[in-house]
C-alpha cells in the first residue's frame, strides 16, 4: 500500500516509438485528493501519458523522464519491479471492463487475487473482497462475488473493476475513458463513486462535461504536450491557448452567444506535427514566431502559446 499522503510528480515525461516522440516533456503534479482531467483530442497522447505511469506501454515504446508518487518512482522500473508498483501505487480502470476481467473466474475470487499476489494472505483477501464490492456500492455484495463477468451488467462490472483498482489501496486512481460504454443514468452514478473514492484521481476523456462534473483540475494535450493546465473554472471560462479554446467552443461548455471559432483541419498523425508551436499549423492566429516552441508558463493557470486569447 502506498502513502495516502503521496503527491504524484511527473517531470519531463517522454514517450518514443523508435524515432518518433510520442509525448514530449510532460509536466504536472496531483496532490492527495486531488482530482485531474486529461483532455485533448484524440491521438494527443493521453492514453500513452497514463500507460507510463503503470509500466505498461505497448512493445518497443519507451518512456523517459521521471514521474514519482512519493518516494516511489514510477517510470524506468525494471520489468520485474513495475508489478509490485501497479495495482499497489497506482491503479488503472479502463473503458472495456470485459476484456479486462476473466470470464472463466468470480468477480470475487478476481478481487481477491489482486490482494493476494501484493501479499494479503488468502482467507483474508476473501473477506475483503466482499467488503471492496461494498464500497462500490454493488448491492448485495456477497452474491456479486459468487457471480461470472457475464451475470453482471456493464456497469456493475466497471464497479467490479473499480473494486480491483482499489483492493490493495493505490496513491493514485488513473482513468481512461471509464463511462463511454455506459448508459447516461449509469454513467453519471459511475462518475460520482469515482470522484468519492479515487484517492487521488488522474481522469481521461474527451467529454468535457464529464470533466468539469468530476475534476478540479485539468490539463489539455495536443501533439504530445501538455498546452495548457490549470483550475477548471479558470480554464473553461477562460481557455488561454488557441488550442484550447477552439477544443471548448466546439463542445457545448461555452457560453451562449458566443461567436464560435472552430478548429481547423485534424489532428496530424504521429511524426507530423509540425515543430515549434505543435498547434501552429491549425491556428488561426499563428506567426512565424511560432515556429519556436512556446513554453508551459504561468503560475496555477499556465499555457504554451505566444498569442494567447484575452
Ligand atoms: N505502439 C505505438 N507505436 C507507434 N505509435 C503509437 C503507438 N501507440 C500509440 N501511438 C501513437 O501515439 C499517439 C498518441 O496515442 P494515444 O493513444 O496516447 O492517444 P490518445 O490521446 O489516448 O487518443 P484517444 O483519445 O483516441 O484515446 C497517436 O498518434 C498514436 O497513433
Ligand atoms: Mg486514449
Amino acid at each position: 500500500m502506498s502513502d495516502p499522503v503521496s503527491t504524484l510528480r511527473v517531470e519531463g515525461l517522454t514517450v518514443r516509438a523508435e524515432s518518433l516522440e510520442l509525448v514530449r516533456e510532460v509536466s504536472f503534479t496531483i496532490a492527495p485528493g486531488e482530482r485531474v482531467g486529461l483532455i485533448g483530442e484524440s491521438g494527443s497522447g493521453k492514453s500513452l501519458t497514463a500507460l507510463s505511469l503503470m509500466g505498461l506501454l505497448p512493445e518497443a515504446v519507451t518512456a523517459s523522464g521521471t514521474a514519482r508518487l512519493g518516494d516511489r518512482d514510477l517510470v524506468g522500473v525494471p520489468e520485474n519491479r513495475v508489478k509490485d508498483l501497479r495495482g499497489r501505487d497506482v491503479s488503472m480502470v479502463f473503458q472495456e471492463p470485459m476484456t479486462a476481467l476473466n470470464p472463466l473466474m468470480r468477480v470475487g475470487a478476481q478481487v481477491a487475487e489482486v490482494m493476494t499476489l501484493h501479499g494479503t494472505p488468502r482467507h483474508e483477501a476473501r473477506e475483503r473482497a466482499v467488503a471492496m464490492l461494498e464500497r462500490v456500492r454493488l448491492p448485495e455484495p456477497g452474491q456479486v462475488a459468487r457471480a461470472y463477468p457475464h451475470q453482471l451488467s456493464g456497469g456493475q462490472r466497471q464497479r467490479v473493476m473499480l473494486a480491483i483498482a482499489l483492493a490493495n489501496g493505490p496513491g493514485l486512481l488513473i482513468c481512461d475513458e471509464p463511462t463511454t460504454a455506459l448508459d447516461v443514468t449509469v454513467q453519471k452514478q459511475m462518475l460520482e463513486l469515482i470522484a468519492e473514492v479515487a484517492p487521488a484521481l488522474l481522469f481521461i476523456t474527451h467529454d468535457l462535461a464529464v470533466v468539469a462534473s468530476v475534476c478540479e483540475r485539468v490539463l489539455v494535450m495536443y501533439g504530445g504536450r501538455v498546452v495548457e493546465s490549470g483550475p477548471i473554472r479558470e480554464v473553461f471560462t477562460r481557455p488561454r491557448h488557441r488550442y484550447t479554446e477552439g477544443l471548448l467552443a466546439a463542445s457545448k461548455l461555452t457560453p451562449r452567444g458566443t461567436r464560435l471559432p472552430t478548429v481547423q483541419g485534424s489532428v496530424p498523425s504521429a511524426g507530423q506535427f509540425p515543430d515549434g508551436c505543435v498547434f501552429r499549423n491549425r491556428c488561426p492566429h499563428a506567426t512565424p514566431t511560432c515556429e519556436t516552441a512556446p513554453a508551459l508558463t504561468g503560475d496555477g493557470h499556465a499555457f504554451a502559446c505566444w498569442h494567447p486569447a484575452d
